[in-house]
């Protein structure tokens, strides 16, 4: 059984998917062992504990410093003894020591179709304004295995998504969740755990 984190900081709708591919077996030979989110009273934690998952919270406000918060993170992490790590929409750059010590398990979903629309100051709603901003026809989202850059890691697998006209960024990020992200990270997900067993 792989043992995943996911880490969150907002709603949650990736993490639903990952708990709801685990509940119909979607997602096989892997469990969520815990949550952890680096804000307060967001969704994604009564997501978790509605199904019964450990969850915590760190956040930045509790610590003096980032130094220290990176430790409690890491800390944290820890705790759980994970095989696999899930960012699934957590909008924190994650520590140097986290990248070293899980290397290759930890995976990251973002918004569109990397190398398009990555990197700093890209996520949540802000990709999806910078795609309809330069008026793209196609976007999509990725899973990749986070590396020590900001979406640069090796590409685990992307979907394409039409962009369509009256597009909101509200709706393209709507639409790309519905028809990219659900899928790609729970079928990301079984591809890592079936190829550990
Ligand atoms: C998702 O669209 C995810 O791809 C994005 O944040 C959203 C979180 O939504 N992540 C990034 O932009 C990472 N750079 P959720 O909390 O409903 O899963």
């Amino acid at each position: 059984m792989l043992r995943v984190v996911v880490m969150v900081s907002g709603g949650g709708t990736n993490l639903q998917a990952i708990i709801d591919g685990i509940a119909n077996k979607e997602i096989e030979h892997a469990h969520i062992v815990g949550v952890i989110s680096n804000n307060y009273g967001v969704y994604a934690l009564e997501r978790a504990a509605k199904a019964g998952i450990d969850h915590a919270v760190v956040s930045p406000k509790d610590f003096a410093d980032r130094t220290s918060f990176n430790e409690a993170l890491l800390d944290k992490v820890r705790s759980y003894e994970p095989d696999l790590i899930v960012l699934a929409g957590f909008l924190v750059v994650i520590p140097e020591k986290m990248i070293d010590e899980y290397e290759n398990r930890i995976i990251n979903i973002h918004p569109s179709l990397i190398p398009s629309f990555c990197g700093t100051g890209y996520y949540g709603l802000k990709v999806h304004e910078a795609a309809l901003a330069r008026g793209v026809k196609l976007t999509g989202a990725t899973v990749h295995y986070v590396d020590k850059g900001t979406d640069t890691g090796p590409i685990i697998l992307q979907k394409a998504v039409e962009v369509k006209d009256g597009d909101t960024p509200e709706i393209l990020q709507r639409r790309v969740m519905e028809e990219a992200e659900w899928k790609l990270l729970p079928e990301a997900i079984s591809k890592i755990a079936k190829e550990k067993i």
